[in-house]
């Protein structure tokens, strides 16, 4: 696999079959998904449940999210690294937004962001774009709004839900973004979005109609104590194969 560019994913839009996406948190599994050509690796918010513990993506910092962005920066030759923008890290001022995304581009090897939001970021979008930093976008069930969503549904249920989950998608694609992510929102509404766009679409939750798809690293390895969201494609049992190592190790110690 060569460099992954901006326009490598832009031009996804017109081919027949859907990309995978994965996010990454650390240098091994950024070298495996490397390894594996992944074009795009998305250092997700996420890493503030999977990597720090925290229990929703709002507590993770600025400081946290840049360890990780360069650990996995480091393992990515090829893929296209993005980074997640923390919340309330570009939510209060275009002038916040474009400082920390500069650090996520300039001080840890990113080479976009994604923010989350539609209309009410579009000014920071198109910002971040014309100081000529990439931005993926980020609408339908944005987990850094967790509280006031109240939990983790799906989005764009009712006709008006619905309708602001696409001008959100179209505010996103006007300010520049070269890709857009559409988490749990229904299949069909996705279609309409993915039809409506020109820049790829990048699902999580959403059926198959999107140009791409995303998931959790820690989801698809079955990484995690806990159950994985219904829509994640759980393809191993990680978490137990790696406790009965440790086990085995520790009982191997302890009978020499
Ligand atoms: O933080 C994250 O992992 C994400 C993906 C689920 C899209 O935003």
């Amino acid at each position: 696999m060569k460099k992954i560019t901006i326009q490598n994913i832009k031009d996804f839009k017109n081919s027949i079959s859907s990309f995978a996406a994965l996010t990454a948190y650390d240098f091994t599994s950024a070298q495996i998904l490397d390894d594996a050509g992944i074009p795009l690796i998305l250092v997700g918010d996420s890493a503030s449940m999977t990597i720090y513990g925290y229990d929703t993506t709002v507590p993770i910092t600025m400081d946290e999210m840049m360890l990780v962005v360069k650990a996995v920066a480091r393992g990515a030759v090829n893929s296209l690294v993005v980074a997640d923008m923390p919340f309330l890290s570009y939510q209060p001022s275009v002038e916040e937004t474009i400082k920390n995304a500069g650090k996520l581009i300039k001080n840890c090897g990113a080479r976009a962001v994604k923010l989350e939001g539609g209309t009410q970021i579009k000014k920071h979008i198109k910002a971040l774009v014309d100081f000529g930093i990439p931005v993926m976008g980020h609408v339908g069930l944005t987990p850094q709004s967790v509280h006031q969503m109240s939990g983790y549904k799906v989005q764009g249920k009712t006709s008006k839900g619905a309708q602001k989950i696409i001008d959100d998608s179209i505010a996103v694609e006007e300010a520049g973004a070269f890709s857009v992510v559409l988490e749990c929102i229904p299949e069909n509404l996705a279609k309409q979005v993915t039809e409506k766009l020109t820049i790829p679409t990048i699902g999580i939750g959403s059926g198959n109609y999107c140009n791409g798809q995303i998931q959790v690293f820690h989801d698809i390895m079955g990484l995690s104590k806990n159950k994985p969201p219904k829509h994640a494609m759980q393809h191993d049992t990680m978490y137990n194969n790696m406790l009965s190592i440790v086990k085995k190790y520790k009982s191997d110690i302890e009978n020499s």
